[in-house]
C-alpha cells in the first residue's frame, strides 16, 4: 500500500475543491511526532505565488479536505505547515489487509519494465577486489529489489576478460604447464610473476606480444589457453558469490569479449552518423567536454573500454529491450559514464525514453581512513575477508549464548555474511565507506545483528504461544498506532529505494522498525496472563506483521534471517 499517494490526492482534491491552483502535491513523512505522522509543506511556496497570507491559504486546503477515513487530524503549524495524523481504526483494517496478503500488501508495478542491472562485473586478469565486494553488494540488492517491485530484472556481469594483458598471462599460463593449476589459485601472485617474466625476459615478453596478436586473430591453441584462464578467474568470482550468498550464476556473465565483433561496426556507425572526428591519431567523438572527447578507436587501431560499453548499451536496449540500465560502479568511473551515456544518446542507442544510470559508490576505506589494504599493502582477498566476517560473528555471539559446534557455524555463517552486507547497505552508498568489524558485528545500532536478534525475540514469541492467531488488529495506544504506521510504510519505502536506487532506505527503515518493535514490546506485553484477548492478538498481529516485514525486506536486501538466535 501507497501511504503518500493517496495523502497527496486528498491534499491535491482540497486545493481543487478550494480553487487554490496546484501542480505536484508532495506530503513527506514528519520530522517529529508531535508534527504528526506527515506533513505538507506547500502551502508557503503557494502563497507566495498568490501573493497570500499562507497560513491563510493552510486553512483553505484543511477546509476543502474531502471526507475521508484516512486522516484522524489536520492541523495547522507555524507559518503554514499542515500537519496530518492517520486514523488508528483506518491503519488498523489496512494492517489486517496487509497481513493477509503474501507481499505484506506491496502492490506490483502497473507496468512492468526491462531493467539491466550491471553489477560485480570484475577483470578476469586479476583477483576480485573490495569495490567489486560493494558492487556485488550494493548491486544484488537493486536487482532483487526492482524485480521484488515487478520489473523484468536481467542481471549483467560485465566481466573485463579481454585486453592486451591476456597475450602475457597466457603465455605464462602456457610456460607453467601442468604446474599452473596451483599458481592459479592466487590471481594476484600469478599476474606479478608473469609480470616479472614479461619485464626480465624479452624473448617472453615477445611471445606475450606475438600471443595477443594470435588470440585477437582467433588462434585455437590461444584461445583455448585464454578460455582455460577466464574459466579459472571466474571460478574464483563464483566462490565470493556463493559465499555471499548472491545470485549472479555464468549465464548472466556477458563478457566485453563478446562484444568483440560489433566494435568496428560502431566506429562505422558513428561515422555514419557523422558524430566521429579525428583528434591526434585516434577516432573520437566530441560531447559537451571539448576538451576530452570520448575516444572510440586509438592510432593503432585498438579499442577501448568505452567502445565496448557503447555496443554493450545498445545490445542492451535493442536486443534485451532495456528500458532502465543501472551500472553499479564505484564513483571514479563517473566520468566515463557521462560520457558513454551523451555519446550512447547523441548516436540513438538509448533513445530518450530509456533511462541510463550510474549508480555510484564511494570507496572502501579502513578505520583510519585510508584505502582498504593488507597489511603489506597489498589486494584483500575477498574470500579470506568473508572467512573472517564468519570467524568474527562467532565471537559476536557467543557472546550472548553458548552453542553448539554445529550450531554456532550455521549462525556464524548467516551472521557474518549478513553483517558485511548489511553494514556497506546502511549507508549513502556516495560516500566513502569505512569497513569497520566492531561496528558492523555490534547487537546495538543499525546493524544486522540488531535486525536479526529483533526478529529472533519475535519468533520465540511464537514458539511459546500454542494458539491461533486471528488477524484482529486494535491499535491501542500510540506506540501501536506508530508501529502499524511503520509497518505499512513498507512499499512508499521501497518505491523510493527503488526509483533513487538506494539500498539505504531501506536499512533505515528497517531500523526504525525493529526499534519502535523493541519500545512497544518493552511497553506493551502479550502473552502475560492479564492481557484481555482482544488485545493480546491485535498484539501478537504487530509482533507477526514486524517478523514478516523483517524478515521479507531483509531478503530483498540480501540477507537472512534465523528462527534462533
Ligand atoms: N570491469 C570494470 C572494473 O572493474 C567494471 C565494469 C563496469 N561495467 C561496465 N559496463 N563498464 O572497473
Amino acid at each position: 500500500m501507497q501511504i503518500k499517494a493517496q495523502l497527496n490526492q486528498l491534499i491535491h482534491d482540497a486545493c481543487a475543491k478550494a480553487e487554490i491552483p496546484v501542480e505536484t502535491v508532495q506530503v513527506n513523512e514528519a520530522g517529529k511526532p508531535e508534527f504528526g505522522d506527515y506533513q505538507f509543506n506547500g502551502a508557503m511556496p503557494l502563497a507566495k505565488k498568490l501573493g497570500k497570507n499562507p497560513r491563510q491559504i493552510a486553512q483553505e486546503i484543511v477546509e476543502a479536505l474531502p471526507e475521508n477515513p484516512i486522516l484522524s487530524k489536520a492541523e495547522i503549524a507555524g507559518p503554514g505547515f499542515i500537519n496530518l495524523t492517520l486514523s488508528p481504526k483506518w491503519l488498523a483494517a489496512r494492517l489486517e489487509e496487509a497481513a493477509r496478503d503474501e507481499r505484506l500488501g506491496v502492490g506490483r508495478q502497473s507496468e512492468p519494465k526491462r531493467v539491466v542491472v550491471d553489477y560485480s562485473s570484475p577483470n578476469m586478469a586479476k583477483q576480485m577486489h573490495v569495490g567489486h565486494l560493494r558492487s556485488t553488494i550494493i548491486g544484488d540488492s537493486l536487482a532483487n529489489l526492482f524485480a521484488f517491485l515487478g520489473d523484468e530484472v536481467i542481471r549483467q556481469n560485465h566481466i573485463g576478460d579481454w585486453g592486451t594483458q591476456f597475450g602475457m598471462l597466457i603465455a605464462y599460463l602456457e610456460e607453467l604447464g601442468e604446474g599452473a593449476e596451483g599458481s592459479l589459485h592466487d590471481l594476484e601472485e600469478f599476474y606479478k610473476a608473469a609480470k616479472k617474466r614479461f619485464d626480465e625476459d624479452a624473448a617472453f615478453a615477445d611471445k606475450s606480444r606475438e600471443y595477443v596478436v594470435k588470440l585477437q586473430g582467433g588462434d585455437v591453441k590461444c584461445l583455448h589457453l585464454w578460455e582455460n584462464f577466464i574459466d579459472k578467474s571466474l571460478g574464483h568470482c563464483e566462490e565470493v558469490y556463493s559465499k555471499l550468498h548472491v545470485r549472479l550464476t555464468r549465464e548472466d556473465v556477458k563478457a566485453e569479449s563478446s562484444y568483440n565483433d560489433d566494435l568496428q561496426k560502431i566506429v562505422e556507425d558513428l561515422q555514419a552518423k557523422g558524430l566521429l572526428k579525428e583528434s591526434r591519431g585516434a577516432k573520437v567523438v566530441f560531447t559537451d567536454d571539448e576538451e576530452n572527447p570520448l575516444i572510440i578507436q586509438k592510432s593503432d587501431g585498438g579499442f577501448l573500454y568505452a567502445t565496448t560499453d557503447l555496443a554493450a548499451i545498445r545490445f542492451r536496449v535493442k536486443e534485451l529491450g532495456a528500458k532502465r540500465i543501472s551500472y553499479v560502479v564505484d564513483a571514479r568511473q563517473a566520468g566515463h559514464f557521462k560520457q558513454v551515456f551523451a555519446v550512447a544518446r547523441m548516436a540513438g542507442y538509448a533513445p530518450e525514453d530509456v533511462r541510463l544510470e550510474h549508480v555510484s559508490f564511494g570507496m572502501m576505506l579502513d578505520k583510519s581512513g585510508r584505502p582498504f589494504k593488507t597489511r603489506d599493502g597489498g589486494t584483500v582477498k575477498l574470500i579470506d575477508l568473508l572467512d573472517e566476517a564468519v570467524e568474527r560473528a562467532k565471537g559476536a555471539i557467543t557472546q550472548r549464548e553458548a552453542y553448539d559446534e554445529e550450531e554456532l557455524e550455521k549462525i556464524a555463517e548467516i551472521v557474518g555474511i549478513g553483517a558485511v552486507k548489511y553494514s556497506d547497505l546502511s549507508i549513502n552508498r556516495e560516500s566513502n565507506y569505512i569497513f569497520d568489524w566492531d561496528r558492523m558485528l555490534s547487537l546495538e545500532g543499525n546493524t544486522s545483528l540488531y535486525q536479526q536478534y529483533a526478529y529472533a525475540r519475535i519468533r520465540s514469541i511464537f514458539r511459546k504461544y500454542d494458539g491461533t492467531i486471528e488477524g484482529k488488529v486494535q491499535l491501542g495506544d500510540e506506540l501501536e498506532r506508530r508501529l502499524a504506521l511503520k509497518l505499512l510504510q513498507l512499499e512508499d519505502v521501497l518505491r523510493a529505494a527503488a526509483r533513487e536506487a538506494m539500498p539505504h532506505y531501506i536499512t533505515g527503515y528497517l531500523y526504525d522498525l525493529a526499534t519502535l518493535f523493541m519500545k512497544f514490546y518493552e511497553n506493551n506485553p502479550i502473552l502475560r496472563s492479564d492481557v484481555p484477548e482482544e488485545l493480546r492478538q491485535s498484539r501478537l498481529q504487530l509482533a507477526k506483521s514486524t517478523a514478516d516485514t523483517l524478515k521479507l525486506a531483509l531478503e530483498i536486501l540480501g540477507i537472512k534471517v534465523l528462527e534462533r538466535l
